[in-house]
């Protein structure tokens, strides 16, 4: 695939992430304890039966300063202990509601970082999953690590209590971009650590680079490019940087260094797809790239890619998400759940009454058809009407009527060659991939073009 700025230039629109569908903008304080217990109950009847799992550990030994995620700062061994002993409670207090007969199919830990608490808490946490739910036996078990503070015995470790997924949060090699957004470098050489833990057995191995960060220039970030092409990890996350200090104050600690013009975080974005399609990695989806034998590359052309807010997944091992912990979002079939935010009123809520709802959200009938159609387009890249139609109930003729799809929506996209339709079906072309979101808006029926809104693109 050879890509050329153009094509990201002329699609640089604000359209929604669809990070989920409805964003999460859409949750709301209406959704109480109570409509979080009564989807869980009814999540058992419904597909997929699979359980995931998805753990939050808030907490970093260090802030970086362009980081968006829900983190604090490492607090005192006592605090720790009333976290994970809560996160322990919400789980027990969920798992009395899910039929036991379904099965774990995969655990996600994410953050924060998961690996800056001792791994005895986590051993702890999982023992308790184990004993609350039924595992299947390929079941995904994953952790987003730092490798700042990351050991090989902690990979012995993450490895000997079950964990066969590890991503890698590298964001640059150069230390002058490290220091500017007040991260450590990793403990470890990258190349040395990854050879270890897929020697232990882990795969589906991640590397996470952030392009967009100050001080990186077009020529640093194609470096890290190289380096990662060098590693061969399994998978390659590029995100774009957003910088929002009025949402995120510590990236304004950042602004006393020169930051990339969008003009080169396009390079830098157009130079990584072309490099990393031309050594051997497949588009995932915006963002994503996997080994052509990795598992997300082969779910992928069987059009069996699935993604939640974990990331993508393969609709094998995903299922309805249960989060614990703070700030953790449930997606269920029916509704989305998200917790509270700020780690100690999170601790405060769960030793009160052993849940934590902050807000949420119930789909209707239509909301479920239109979000199963974003995911399919976002994941697949691929529609077909009778299936969507049948998977939803009603006739193709309601269906398009639901999501308020026409083809005059695509005409553009179908001109330049990113999707190709026929009566029956919808097909995203890989370079149509790379702009999916401007594709799937077209079947978002609630979509108002609001300037400031929606991030563009890159
Ligand atoms: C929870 S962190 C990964 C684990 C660990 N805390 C670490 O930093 O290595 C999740 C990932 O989100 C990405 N991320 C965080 N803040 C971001 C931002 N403001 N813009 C783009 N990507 C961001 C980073 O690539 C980071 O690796
Ligand atoms: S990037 Fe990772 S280590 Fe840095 S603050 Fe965010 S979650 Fe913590």
């Amino acid at each position: 695939m050879e890509i050329s700025e153009n094509l990201f230039q002329k699609y640089n629109v604000p359209v929604p992430r669809y990070t989920s569908y409805p964003p999460a903008t859409a949750f709301h304080a209406g959704f109480s304890s109570d409509n979080y217990v009564e989807q869980i109950k009814s999540s058992n009847n419904a597909e997929p039966q699979n359980i995931s799992i998805y753990i939050h550990i808030p907490f970093c030994t260090q802030r970086c300063h362009f980081c968006g995620c829900n983190t604090a700062l490492s607090q005192s061994e006592d605090r720790i202990n009333r976290y994970i002993d809560a996160v322990i409670k919400e789980i027990r207090h969920v798992a009395q509601y899910v039929d036991k007969k379904r099965r774990v199919t995969q655990v996600s830990w994410g953050g924060g970082t998961p690996n800056s608490i001792d791994l005895a808490y986590v051993r702890k946490i999982m023992s308790v999953l184990k004993s609350e739910f039924l595992f299947a036996d390929f079941a995904e078990i994953a952790m987003e690590c730092s490798p700042a503070y990351l050991d090989f015995e902690d990979v012995d470790i993450l490895h000997e209590i079950g964990f066969n997924r590890i991503s890698l949060g590298i964001q640059d090699f150069h230390l002058n971009v490290l220091e500017a957004i007040n991260r450590r470098a990793p403990k470890h050489d990258v190349g040395e650590m990854l050879a270890y833990m897929k020697n232990k057995g882990f795969n589906g191995l991640n590397l996470d680079l952030v392009y967009g960060l100050p001080l990186q220039t077009p020529t640093s970030f194609m470096e890290n490019i190289e380096r990662v092409i060098e590693l061969q990890p399994d998978r390659i996350a590029t995100f774009s940087y957003a910088h929002i200090p009025w949402f995120n104050e510590a990236q304004r600690l950042m602004e006393k260094h020169r930051f990339p013009t969008p003009d080169e975080k396009l390079e830098m974005l157009v130079f990584a797809i072309n490099q990393l399609t031309l050594h051997g990695y497949e588009v995932i989806g915006m963002d994503h790239f996997a080994r052509k034998n990795d598992e997300l590359a082969i779910a992928k052309q069987n059009k069996m890619l699935h993604r939640n807010f974990q990331g993508y997944n393969t609709k094998k091992t995903t299922g309805q998400v249960y989060a614990f912990g703070a700030s953790g979002i449930s997606q269920l079939n029916g509704a989305f759940a998200q917790n509270i935010k700020q780690y100690d009123k999170y601790i405060e809520s769960i030793e009160s009454c052993g849940l934590a709802v902050e807000r949420g959200y119930i789909l209707s009938k239509e909301d479920i058809v239109i979000r199963n159609t974003i995911n399919e387009i976002m994941c697949n890249g691929f529609l077909d009407f009778e299936q969507m139609a049948a998977k939803s109930n009603c006739s193709v003729k309601e269906f398009l009527a639901i999501t308020k799809f026409n083809t005059s929506k695509i005409s553009t996209l179908i001109e330049d060659g990113l999707v190709k339709l026929t009566e029956n079906w919808l097909q995203v072309t890989p370079e149509g991939m790379l702009i999916v979101r401007n594709v799937a808006v077209a079947f978002d029926p609630n979509f108002v073009p609001v300037i400031n809104r929606y991030s563009t693109t890159i």
